[in-house]
């Protein structure tokens, strides 16, 4: 069944930012040239996905604006000339059809998806975590459709990590099917490297069957005392398959201040418009760097 619905997360109190998330998203921090979020909407977009549903709440209305049109804005920089531009936001609430769930509270990223059900209904959907950009964008989601239409099951992105920070994600116990793909035995969140039962961790990319729904109404609080998504689809694969497809090529995580500073230089060194004149500036400091 064709994938026509992706869910998009972000709702997370997002507190490795704060105070900074306090009053903006951090889903609406740029990266570049537009806001964490888009290249998740992006992502879904160029695998043929119509509707997307974010997941928000009542604090983090500045995202329902970013993809809501603002015609008053369009107008005035219509007038000053400025059609391009005008264009530009038309674009950006034009590129899927965007429906808002309101997550009442933030029980985990378990209860942010069931928070869904609803408007997804009883047909096949992807997942897709802002936090988490990968080098091969769309191509990763694309590829775990084609598995999930293969196996009529679910698909987990997994990404080989480094063994001693296993406790950072949920992991999988896996079988090799061939080359990338992988059936799942077991899922465990975030585990010591002593108990990991591998170094698969599952990465913010998933296509769930619909039945993923009932597997979290009778998921109990986990890790964190929250409703863990990894502990739904540990339940769902007593019932159906579930697999894996490991990525290759980069993988950033914007989750983190750290991480999403590195991410933003990284792009912007690859960038053919931005790098020339932050390889220069970047140049002038063989030592000292000024302080701000
Ligand atoms: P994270 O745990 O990475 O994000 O959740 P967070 O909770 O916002 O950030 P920290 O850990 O406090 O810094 C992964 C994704 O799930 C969403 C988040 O918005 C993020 O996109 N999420 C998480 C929800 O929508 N609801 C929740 O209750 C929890």
């Amino acid at each position: 069944m064709k994938i026509r619905k992706a869910v998009i997360p972000a709702a997370g109190l997002g507190t490795r930012f704060l105070p900074l998330s306090k009053s903006v998203p951090k889903e609406l921090l740029p990266l570049l040239d537009k806001p964490i979020i888009q290249y998740a909407v992006e992502d879904a977009v160029a695998c043929g996905i119509e509707l997307v549903i974010i997941v928000t709440s009542r604090e983090k209305m500045a995202i329902e604006n970013y993809f809501s049109r603002n015609m008053a804005l369009e107008h005035i920089l219509e007038q000053k000339g400025k059609g391009i531009l005008s264009d530009k936001l038309r674009h950006i609430s034009e590129m899927a059809d965007f429906r808002f769930v309101s997550q009442k509270e933030m029980l985990g990223l378990g209860h942010a998806v069931l928070s869904t059900k609803e408007m997804v209904g009883d047909e096949p959907f992807a997942v897709i975590l802002p936090d988490d950009i990968f080098q091969q964008r769309e191509q990763v989601l694309q590829r775990m459709i084609e598995i999930s239409e293969q196996y009529q099951g679910s698909v987990v992105a997994l990404k080989t990590v480094d063994s001693s920070e296993t406790e950072r994600w949920g992991v999988a116990k896996v079988n090799r099917i061939t080359g990338s793909r992988y059936k799942i035995e077991d899922l465990v969140e975030k585990p010591h490297p002593s108990v990991a039962p591998s170094n698969l961790a599952v990465m913010g990319r998933y296509v769930l069957m619909p039945e993923i729904f009932s597997a979290l109404e009778a998921t109990s609080p986990g890790w964190g005392g929250e409703i863990q998504l990894t502990d739904g689809l540990k339940s769902l694969l007593k019932r159906q398959g579930v697999y894996g497809y490991q990525i290759e090529g980069e993988y950033y995580d914007t989750g983190t201040i750290q991480g999403w500073i590195q991410t933003t230089v990284e792009l912007a060194m690859k960038h053919p418009e931005y790098s020339p004149a932050l390889r220069e500036r970047l140049s002038l400091f063989k030592g000292d760097l000024p302080q701000i």
